[in-house]
């Protein structure tokens, strides 16, 4: 038996004639959960929705019912209205057997398509970007490209996943039910294909529904996270089960760790013609060549100055029952929060010995953490592997760069971010584009002082959380930035 019922966070409200039916869905922009409001409902009409919102309606019967109550053009209009809540993601759609339920298809979005089922000559596949996650009434199966989750909840169908992996045509699907869900094959197979778990397959033997994004060279992962962190519509039931997740009282924005020794840095010292604004974002360049001539702790305070240093502590949100320490930097960042310390991994400064040292934001100073130890070095040798690999440095190849005078390693504390962004989700995206904002701030900043600035692509957060004895869960890498003093051939800002 297959059947349609309302999905959780539907509510039906009269309005007079009217019905106003509220939707779980609400936009980033406005958390009002949206409605749809159906004028001068008629008798059938409501008998449909209060069905829907009780047991639900067997969908070979939906046509059969309302008939009893009024003429065929009431009853094609019923129909009409049902595929709009379809497509509007308020519906479940299910699939019964001699098991109890078997299939459960779950909007989590707006946009859904019902699909028939194939013609026999049709080959049919997985979808390459599902995932599927256990639950408690069986498996989720779910993909970054479908508005809805597909729930396996009769085990008797996993071998089915298995089997559509590869195309398939339905004749070979039919044999692998059980023998009370086979009578229903047709409507499995077109459950699948609504889900968006499963589709067509092109020429290619792709799923033509992957199609798109499989030209464009998305991988699972990246279109997971993007559409995770991108989307529109919100599901306010999903938001609320996160939140529910975490209620702790936020995290301090000054953050305590083992230091072995302190080191002051001068106060910043800049002559006021050295910085002209537009001259040094003209001038903004990657430089991966250093001269022989160490970089000072003067620049290095300079640097770390003018891109990170803590010029205010506030506090954000103060009306709020979430109101959290911010800070304020030169640097931006999302909600104030600052996650992103910066370590510092010394290989040679004049002024200070080489180490792992911590940049205090507040006091200026740089604590040390260890000796330059092995994780270390691997960390400064990684830099110098990934590092030629700029289109304009094709005269350099990868591996014969230098080790830069001192690698900054970005590693943000997680947990200030994931406290404030449990409900929207967004929080290590939020944290990547702080990262993106410091990148910039480092490059702009050292050129002015005219150092030799380099981003990085590569890092491993394991070795940074050898190299500081810091669990990578409570803080971890997320970005690498090298600075020296450039070579001969670079004119720098402060020398033209
Ligand atoms: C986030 C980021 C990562 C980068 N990764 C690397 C890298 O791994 N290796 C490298 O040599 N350059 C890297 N760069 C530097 C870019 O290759 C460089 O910005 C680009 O080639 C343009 O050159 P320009 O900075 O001189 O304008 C990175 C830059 C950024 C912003």
């Amino acid at each position: 038996m297959s059947r349609y019922l309302f999905r959780e966070g539907v509510n039906i409200n009269n309005d007079g004639n009217n019905i106003i039916i509220s939707t779980p869905y609400a936009t980033r922009s406005s958390p009002k959960q949206q409605t749809l409001c159906v004028k001068d409902a008629k008798e059938p009409l409501k008998k449909l929705l209060q069905n829907l919102f009780l047991d639900g309606i067997e969908s070979n019967q939906t046509l059969k019912t309302p008939e009893k109550l009024a003429s065929t053009t009431t009853s094609l209009d019923l129909e009409l209205q049902l595929q709009a809540l379809y497509k509007a993601g308020l519906l479940i759609h299910e699939i019964e057997g001699s098991h109890g339920i078997a299939m459960r298809l779950l909007p989590i979005n707006p946009g859904l398509k019902q699909q028939p089922c194939p013609d026999i000559n049709n080959e049919f596949k997985l979808s390459r970007f599902t995932s599927i996650e256990p639950c408690l009434e069986g498996l989720d199966i779910t993909s970054p490209l479908a508005p809805t989750t597909l729930r396996l909840q009769d085990h008797r169908l996993y071998p089915l996943i298995q089997r559509l992996v590869s195309p398939c045509k339905l004749a070979s699907i039919s044999p692998l039910l059980p023998e009370d869900l086979r009578t229903q094959y047709r409507d499995i197979i077109s459950l699948f294909l609504s889900s968006g778990m499963v589709g067509i397959c092109n020429s290619e033997h792709n799923a033509e529904i992957d199609q798109e994004a499989i030209r464009a060279g998305w991988n699972k992962q990246d279109l997971s996270f993007h559409n995770h962190t991108r989307r529109h519509i919100i599901d306010r039931c999903q938001e609320e089960l996160l939140h529910r997740n975490i209620n702790r009282p936020p995290p301090p924005a000054r953050n305590q760790r083992i230091i072995l020794s302190t080191v002051p840095l001068p106060q910043p010292k800049i002559k006021k013609q050295d910085a002209d604004f537009y001259q040094i974002i003209r001038k903004r360049q990657t430089i991966r060549s250093y001269n022989s001539n160490p970089i000072t702790l003067e620049a290095l305070g300079n640097l770390l100055w003018y891109s990170v240093h803590t010029r205010e502590e506030i506090i954000c949100d103060p009306a709020l029952p979430r109101s959290y320490e911010g800070l304020l930097k030169p640097v931006a960042s999302a909600g104030g929060l600052h996650s992103i310390e910066l370590y510092l991994c010394i290989k040679q400064c004049i002024g200070i010995g080489s180490g792992l040292y911590h940049y205090d934001s507040f006091d200026h100073c740089l604590g040390k953490m260890s000796e330059l130890n092995n994780p270390c070095q691997n960390m400064l040798e990684m830099a110098v592997n990934t590092t030629c690999r700029g289109p304009q440095s094709a005269s350099i190849s990868p591996g014969q760069g230098q080790q830069p005078d001192v690698l900054i390693v970005m590693a943000t504390r997680y947990e200030r971010n994931a406290i404030l962004h449990s409900e929207t989700g967004l929080t290590y995206a939020l944290i990547l584009k702080d990262a993106g904002s410091i990148y910039q701030q480092l490059y702009l900043v050292a050129t002015a002082l005219g150092l030799a600035p380099c981003g990085l692509s590569f890092g491993s957060s394991e070795l940074f959380e050898q190299a500081s004895g810091i669990p990578s869960k409570i803080e971890c890498s997320v970005g690498e930035f090298m600075i020296g003093n450039p070579s001969q051939g670079h004119s720098s800002l402060m020398t033209k």
